[in-house]
């Protein structure tokens, strides 16, 4: 039987912007900006079954919510494939949003026809 998620090697990088101290530094960055690369999320492969009940867990900052935030096709991946119930997330968001729910920070409440809660 087909997993119902599978991700493989998934990487998520982020371009940020180095900002420069103080009203100079400011000034410089309006001319020469110098950005860095933050590895959100470092070559993750996972595979999850119908029916399993699963825990994502990890210190502040390894990953945890951007992972989730692939997973509901909120954001595409640097690099690797994830398949939800054999689509690719952020290709098919919508038809991917009726079957799953994501609550981001402190909510509490979840729409009951979901087939999935997830709380990052
Ligand atoms: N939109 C973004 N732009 C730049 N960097 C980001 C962005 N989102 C997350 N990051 C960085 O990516 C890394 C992973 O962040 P993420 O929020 O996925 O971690 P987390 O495991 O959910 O942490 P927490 O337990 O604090 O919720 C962190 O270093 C974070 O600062
Ligand atoms: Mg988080």
């Amino acid at each position: 039987m087909a997993h119902i998620i599978e991700l493989e090697n998934i990487c998520k990088d982020f371009r940020v912007l180095n900002r420069r101290e103080g009203l100079a530094g400011s000034i410089k960055d309006l001319f020469s900006r110098n950005y860095k690369i933050v590895k959100a999320v470092n070559d993750v492969s996972l595979t999850i079954d119908q029916g399993e009940i699963v825990g994502y867990l990890g210190p502040n900052g390894a990953g945890k919510s951007t992972t989730i935030k692939m997973m509901s096709g909120v954001l595409e991946p640097t690099s690797g494939t994830i398949l939800v119930n054999g689509k690719i997330p952020y290709k098919n968001r919508t038809q991917n949003a009726q079957n799953i729910g994501v609550v981001f920070g402190q909510r509490t409440q979840l729409w009951c026809h979901h087939s999935y809660a997830v709380s990052v």
